[in-house]
């Protein structure tokens, strides 16, 4: 519970790289999550350095894609800022971790019912052991923020990471530099009904 409750999404990391060591043990406690069918659909992979640095390149040129495609379009581009705010947080922090599920596919294409019934599944299984990597890495002092953002670049990621699967989500990782304030939670009353 404690663990639970100190967790916040860190957003100004320091510059301390962490060890692969480290990164292990939280790969480890993430795997141990509850899966659909005991599936386990998941696949992490890490980014530092140069290779993080490529892959955030990618991530940019991704999202300035779908600013011109929306711009063309004239569809919904109120999500870009944050999208290149998150971005600006991933540089700054010392890792990135790509979260793959390698028998997904791509959330832009049309699936069947049996196919959606089975992405919904994986994601939920992906949500359970990311969240056990977060509280992990809480325990070992270490900050994290859960990424989502990577949608608006999605092609352009996937093709750089060059895995077969579904881009899932990422995660930044490091030493925090800030300790944030808990942020706001609807009250008990309005989330929580007994029948
Ligand atoms: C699935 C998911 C995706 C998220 N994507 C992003 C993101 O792309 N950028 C970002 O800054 N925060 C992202 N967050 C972090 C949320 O904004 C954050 O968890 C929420 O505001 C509550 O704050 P807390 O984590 O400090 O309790 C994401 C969180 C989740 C669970």
């Amino acid at each position: 519970m404690n663990t639970i409750e100190k967790r916040r999404s860190i957003r100004k990391y320091k510059d301390d790289p962490v060890s692969q060591q480290l990164i292990s043990e939280l790969v480890w406690a993430a795997r141990l999550a509850p899966s659909a069918k005991n599936r386990q659909p998941w696949k992490f992979i890490v980014f530092t350095g140069e290779q993080k640095d490529r892959l955030l390149d990618t991530m940019n040129t991704g999202i300035e894609n779908t600013e011109k495609a929306l711009a063309q379009t004239g569809g919904d581009a109120s999500g870009l800022p944050d999208a290149k705010n998150t971005l600006r947080i991933m540089r700054q922090a010392p890792v990135t971790i790509i979260v793959m599920n390698p028998g997904g596919s791509s959330p832009y294409v049309p699936a069947d019912t049996d196919t959606r019934t089975t992405e919904i599944c994986d994601t939920l299984s992906i949500g359970a052991a990311v969240q056990n990597l977060l509280l992990a890495a809480q325990e070992k002092g270490l900050g994290t923020l859960w990424i989502a953002n990577t949608l608006y670049a999605y092609d352009e990621l996937c093709e750089f990471i060059g895995e077969k699967g579904q881009l899932a989500c990422a995660i930044s990782l490091g030493y925090p530099d800030e300790d944030p304030n808990p942020r706001p939670r609807k009250p008990l009353e309005d989330i929580l009904e007994f029948r």
